[in-house]
């Protein structure tokens, strides 16, 4: 795990939207494309617009990239807590991504169908996603993967699960898949996420309670970007 701490949400957003372009710069120049799978909530929004801005939105070869989500509400996608919506609204309008690259998950369908249809498109796929973004709930969730939530993720890449606290269909990218992608970006900010950063971080390891701790990516560590008010319970080094 290698963890950044920043001072807040706009050098959150600054950052993870630097890191993006260079993950985008890397892909792209080593095989062509660059598939991401953005992550849902609020906290993403200030980076996807910084994306959509100066000096990101030219440097970024957006005929390139490929668009994907790491989880999605079961509504249609003009709802307001489409996190499709969301990008579209923060990011995807203002850049030249050719619309056959944005893979979303079709939330407007039955759940299962829609993790079906979304798992096949993933799976058309001739490799893993290059990055994956994810935030952290205050609960300890990440994408839609819950706290002591059924996991039957054998073998599935996408999944429908039902958030009983949210009285939510949701569907996910599962654990492998996301282990699966070459880099893993968690983003989080906000105090009223210490105690989760914390226990999935430093806690005793308990992936049932705290899903994160399950979330590595191929490089066998996730990249967490977390702002100050966040970081707050870490330990840190005695200066
Ligand atoms: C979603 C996200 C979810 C989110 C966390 C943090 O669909 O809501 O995928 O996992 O990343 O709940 O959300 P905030 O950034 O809004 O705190």
């Amino acid at each position: 795990m290698s963890l950044s701490i920043v001072a807040g949400p706009e050098e959150l957003a600054r950052e993870a939207a630097q890191r993006f372009a260079a993950a985008a710069a890397r892909s792209v120049q080593s095989r062509g494309a660059f598939a991401v799978a953005l992550s849902g909530g609020s906290t993403p929004r200030a980076a996807y617009q910084a994306l959509a801005s100066p000096p990101f939105a030219g440097a970024i070869p957006w005929q390139s990239l490929h668009v994907f989500w790491s989880d999605e509400r079961c509504v249609p996608p003009d709802h307001p807590d489409s996190n499709y919506h969301m990008a579209r609204l923060a990011l995807l309008n203002a850049v030249p991504l050719p619309p056959a690259n944005v893979h979303r998950i079709p939330g407007e369908l039955p759940p299962e169908e829609a993790a079906r249809r979304y798992e096949a498109d993933l799976a058309a796929r001739d490799r893993p996603l290059d990055l994956v973004l994810l935030g952290l709930g205050a609960d300890g969730h990440t994408a839609s993967l819950f706290p002591a939530a059924p996991t039957p993720f054998a073998g599935r890449l996408a999944l429908a699960v039902y958030a009983d606290h949210l009285h939510s269909w949701r569907v996910t990218l599962t654990p492998a898949a996301i282990n699966a992608a070459g880099r893993v970006l968690f983003l989080v900010e906000g105090a009223e996420k210490a105690e989760a950063v914390a226990a999935t971080l430093h806690g005793r390891p308990d992936p049932a309670r705290w899903p994160a701790q399950g979330i590595t990516g191929a490089r066998g560590e996730a990249d967490w970007l977390v702002d100050e008010a966040a970081a707050a319970l870490l330990p840190r080094p005695i200066s």
